[in-house]
C-alpha cells in the first residue's frame, strides 16, 4: 500500500514536470526550425511580395513591403513576434493589413521553419 502512495506520488510529480516543461519544448521547436523546408515554403507564399530573397519588391505586389533581409533589423524580432505576424497577419501587429494571416494554410512546424529560412537572410 505504501509503495501505491509513493508510486501515485513520483507519476504526479512526473506529469508536473512534463507539463512546466511543454513551453521550453515549444521554443525549442521553434529554435529547430528547418529552414531547407522553410525555402520551400518561403519561395511557394511568400516571394511573390517579399523578394526571393526577401528584399522586397516581389513582382506581383504594387504597395511597398520592407525588407526582411535587413541587417540590424530582423535579427533583433524575437521569433514570437515573427510567429504572431505570419500567423495572425500585418494588422494583429499594427503593421500592413496586406500581409495575410497564415494560420489557415501553414502550420506552427511550417511557420517555425520559414523563421528559420528568414533568419538565414541575414546570418550571411
Ligand atoms: C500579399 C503580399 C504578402 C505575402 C504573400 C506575404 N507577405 Fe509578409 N508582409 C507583407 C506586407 C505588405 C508587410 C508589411 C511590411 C511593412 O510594413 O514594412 C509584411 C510583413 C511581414 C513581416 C514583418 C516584417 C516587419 O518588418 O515587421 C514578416 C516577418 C513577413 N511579412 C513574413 C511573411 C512570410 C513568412 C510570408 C509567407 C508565408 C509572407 N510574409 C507573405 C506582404 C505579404
Amino acid at each position: 500500500m505504501g509503495r501505491n502512495g509513493a508510486r501515485a506520488a513520483l507519476f504526479g510529480c512526473l506529469v508536473v514536470v512534463a507539463s512546466s516543461l511543454s513551453p521550453v519544448t515549444l521554443s525549442a521547436a521553434i529554435a529547430a526550425g528547418d529552414a531547407r523546408h522553410g525555402e520551400t515554403i518561403f519561395l511557394r507564399y511568400c516571394q511573390g511580395c517579399h523578394g526571393p530573397d526577401g528584399r522586397g519588391g516581389g513582382k506581383g505586389f504594387m504597395p511597398h513591403v520592407g525588407p526582411l533581409a535587413r541587417k540590424g533589423y530582423i535579427e533583433t524580432m524575437p521569433d514570437g513576434y515573427l510567429a504572431a505576424v505570419i500567423t495572425e497577419g500585418g494588422l494583429a501587429v499594427g503593421k500592413s493589413a496586406y500581409m495575410p494571416s497564415w494560420k489557415t494554410t501553414l502550420t506552427e512546424q511550417d511557420i517555425a521553419d520559414v523563421i528559420a529560412f528568414i533568419r538565414t537572410f541575414v546570418a550571411e
